[in-house]
């Protein structure tokens, strides 16, 4: 179990950072010692900040209470999975150069959208004010209550995070576009879906003519399997863009981006 650095949030302390940076330096876990080194650099920027370390505590809380609570894969190894700047949170994944990279407060300019296994939100969060409303979702229900509060500290008002799984996922709302990032399978042995059943269900999420915004999980993970991924998609989508971009943490770069526009089958 991971330590629980709650207690350091109560109120500035001098000792946290050297906590985190020590605790970094004897850990073997690439990720988790990036995590650590995140969770210090924030801290050096929250501490004086009364209203944002309290929002890092509640954070580190809910966190704390996943690694004990929910008998899954700590994507973020500790800390956060992705980071959002102005909340202050560092993350594995670089929040605004995936939106960047991707174009997507272009793509989901005025739209109705669906985000598949949001995590803690940030990217919906980011892209509240661009899009006309987001319907936000993950498995973890620990990350799901980090959303929810980080949405309503950033003020956002036009998206509904929901804890519960793509196969429960209510099917008759659809959507102008559907996001798709790194969820197609994971790793975390939480999915019920096999990968026709989930892109069928992408499939029916959309409008006619909606649009699936594909990543793939980094080239290491997804392998040659990769090309199969993209044989389903296209039986259900018109691949419009497939290319791979290379920005961000070494999590996010190098992985597939496609851009598909729902068939009519
Ligand atoms: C690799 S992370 C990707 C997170 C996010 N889409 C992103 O790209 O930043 C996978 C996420 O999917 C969630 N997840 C796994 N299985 C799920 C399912 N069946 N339904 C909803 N969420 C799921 C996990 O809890 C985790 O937050």
């Amino acid at each position: 179990m991971k330590k629980n650095y709650t207690k350091y949030y109560k109120s500035a302390s001098i000792l946290a950072p050297f906590v985190f940076m020590f605790d970094g330096l004897f850990t073997k876990n690439k990720r988790e010692k990036i995590s650590l080194y995140n969770r210090q650099k924030d801290y050096n920027l929250v501490s004086q900040d009364l209203k944002f370390l309290k929002l890092h505590e509640s954070v580190t809380k809910y966190l704390h209470d996943a690694t004990t609570n929910w008998d899954a894969y700590d994507y973020g190894e500790g800390y956060l999975y992705q980071g959002i700047k102005s909340l202050k949170f560092s993350g594995l994944r670089d929040t605004e150069a995936r939106i960047e990279n991707m174009k997507l407060k272009k793509l989901v300019k005025g739209k109705k959208v669906l985000e598949i296994g949001c995590n803690s939100g940030f990217l919906s969060i980011e892209l509240a004010d661009d899009a006309k409303e987001i319907v936000a979702f993950d498995l973890n229900p620990y990350l799901i209550s980090i959303a929810k509060e980080c949405s309503s500290f950033a003020g956002k008002r036009n998206i509904t995070f929901k804890d519960c799984s793509f196969s429960s996922l209510d099917p008759a709302e659809t959507y102008d576009v559907v996001l798709s990032f790194a969820n197609h399978s994971t790793y975390d042995g939480k999915t019920d879906q096999s990968i026709v059943e989930y892109f069928t269900k992408c499939h029916n999420s959309l409008k006619k003519d909606g649009l699936l915004v594909f990543e793939s999980h980094p080239p290491e993970h997804e392998g040659k399997g990769l090309e199969k991924v993209c044989e389903i998609i296209e039986k259900n989508f018109e691949i419009t863009k497939r290319e791979i971009l290379h920005y961000g943490t070494f999590l996010d770069t190098a992985r597939t981006f496609i851009l598909a526009k729902k068939r009519d089958l």
